[in-house]
């Protein structure tokens, strides 16, 4: 087991000597004749000194707009930037391993994660060089010449998912930077380990205080930060339970920048048309991929009932081809979920279902036990069910049959949430239809293919509680920044 003492305060790396917050895989393992998950370390229980310690030392390494890091040249900073990029790819093997003991990601998954989020920093300094240079020109308009710069907005609180904890929280945290904010960042409640490789290129590849890294209890340390007032950008992604309960602790809320990335419940439409094999397969990576704990899986699907018999067949068919086992073995793709008590609260929805008169294809399957559960296919859902609008976050896929396409759009429309929805069919004109009356609903329409973020230069959104503010590579650049205009006249 790894126990971790350090965590990263105005660049240095300290050593906590109090309590430690034990680090549990989901990987369960035997230890005389029990089974019980892995011991795989410990992070620090740091309390709200050490957290408001960190936001001083962000506060000063900001000062105002006049510190060491926003007045740093674009060259300057990305200079930094780079050669933390090029210690963290040292760390690769490391971080791989911690991703699949930690939250359960296949080792192929993994990798890709990792390298995502290098492609990700890299992409990011492209573009902010050209958000750069259109910076420095200037505009003229009825009588007046400007230049219409960028600026930051000053201190960034950073807190990513478990699902994502490298990908998702540095596609905050390294625009965050780059545009010159200084940052307090806490990294996921699973997936937190994994950091620590990493810790020490932050300490040498940026100056004192620009970026700080604090572990702990939630409310006792974010909720002592967003309590002083002090933190300028809350860059969030996780549950609008969890946003909201921090964003209420700022006394000034109303300054508060707030970019979060939140619940989502992608539905796809399956119309009598669509290309059966396809729909499933994309459905099937749509749906289970991580074992559905993707904010942009797909969480409902709505399945034409003149086509709802073969769809299912086919769909039961693919779920039961999905080979399940440990996160490192090769072609494995159903691993154990990370999440404690989540088997127990799949189980309850699909009790639920079943209550309402749903049946079950593989029941959570025989293979039920500890932090594995068999994907299991609900069929019919109906608005009773909690499956119906809950956001399960895990292999349970509810079939919806319908009949008229309003069905679904009510669906959306009445929905809270607003992130993607997925139209399977041929048809043009029907499928048009459908997409006039999504596309003021949610932030992406797939034709024909599965919900998914990727790629990254893609404007990344949601609508009604899914997101506030757009991620991508350049739309994280302007949400972490605010244009500030220098103008006068010509005449
Ligand atoms: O959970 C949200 C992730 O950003 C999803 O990314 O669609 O590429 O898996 P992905």
């Amino acid at each position: 087991p790894i126990d971790q003492r350090e965590y990263l305060i105005n660049g240095e790396l300290k050593t906590w000597p109090g309590s430690l917050n034990p680090i549990l895989s989901p990987v369960y393992v035997k230890q005389g004749n029990e089974i019980v998950p892995k011991n795989i370390g410990s992070t620090p229980l740091l309390t709200s000194k050490e957290a408001l310690e960190a936001l001083d030392g962000a506060v000063k390494a900001y000062d105002l707009g006049h510190g060491v890091w926003p007045t740093l040249s674009v060259t300057a900073r990305i200079e930094h930037v780079e050669k933390f990029l090029a210690a963290m790819r040292l760390k690769r093997a490391e971080v791989v391993k911690l991703l699949m003991w930690e939250i359960g990601k296949t080792l192929k998954d993994s990798e890709k994660e990792f390298d995502r989020t290098c492609d990700y920093i890299v992409d990011t300094i492209k573009v902010y060089k050209e958000i750069d240079r259109n910076s420095a020109k200037l505009v003229e308009d009825q009588g007046f010449m400007a230049q219409i710069r960028r600026v930051p907005y000053g201190v960034a609180l950073c807190m990513g998912p478990y699902n994502y904890p490298l990908n998702e929280t540095f596609s905050t945290l390294i625009p965050a930077l780059i545009m010159g904010n200084t940052v307090v960042f806490k990294p996921a409640k699973f997936g937190v380990l994994l950091i620590r490789p990493l810790l020490e290129a932050f300490r040498t590849s940026f100056p004192p205080g620009v970026i700080n890294i604090i572990y702990g209890r939630g409310r006792e340390t974010v909720g002592a930060l967003m309590e002083t007032g002090l933190i300028d950008v809350f860059a969030f992604i996780g549950t609008n339970k969890g946003a909201n309960e921090l964003k209420k602790l700022h006394p000034k809320s109303h300054r508060l920048k707030a970019v979060l990335g939140l619940d989502a419940k992608n539905p796809a439409i399956v119309l009598p048309d669509a290309d059966i094999d396809n729909a499933v397969s994309e459905s099937i990576t749509g749906s289970l991929s991580f074992n559905g704990q993707r904010c942009t899986a797909l969480k409902v699907l709505f399945v034409h009932k003149s086509i709802a018999d073969t769809f299912i067949a086919k769909f039961n068919k693919a779920v039961a081809a999905l080979k399940p086992g440990m996160p490192w073995d090769p072609g494995v793709s159903l691993t154990p979920l990370p999440e404690p008590g989540k088997v127990d609260y799949l189980r309850n929805l699909v009790e639920d279902a079943k209550q309402h008169g749903a049946k079950i294809v593989n029941d959570g399957g025989g293979e039920y036990s500890h932090s594995f559960y068999y994907p299991a296919v609900v069929y019919p859902v109906n608005d009773k069910m909690k499956l119906y609008t809950e956001e399960q976050f895990g292999p349970v896929i509810p079939i919806v049959p319908f009949e008229n396409d309003s069905e679904v759009i009510d669906y959306v429309v009445n929905s809270n949430f607003g992130q993607q929805i997925s139209i399977f069919g041929k048809d043009s004109k029907r499928v048009a239809s459908l997409m006039d009356a999504f596309v003021n609903q949610v932030g992406r329409i797939n034709l024909n293919t599965q919900s998914q973020r990727g790629p990254d230069t893609f404007p990344f959104n949601g609508r009604k509680d899914s997101a506030e503010g757009t991620l991508s590579v350049s739309d994280a650049l302007r949400v972490f920044s605010i244009r500030t205009i220098v103008a006068t006249k010509t005449t």
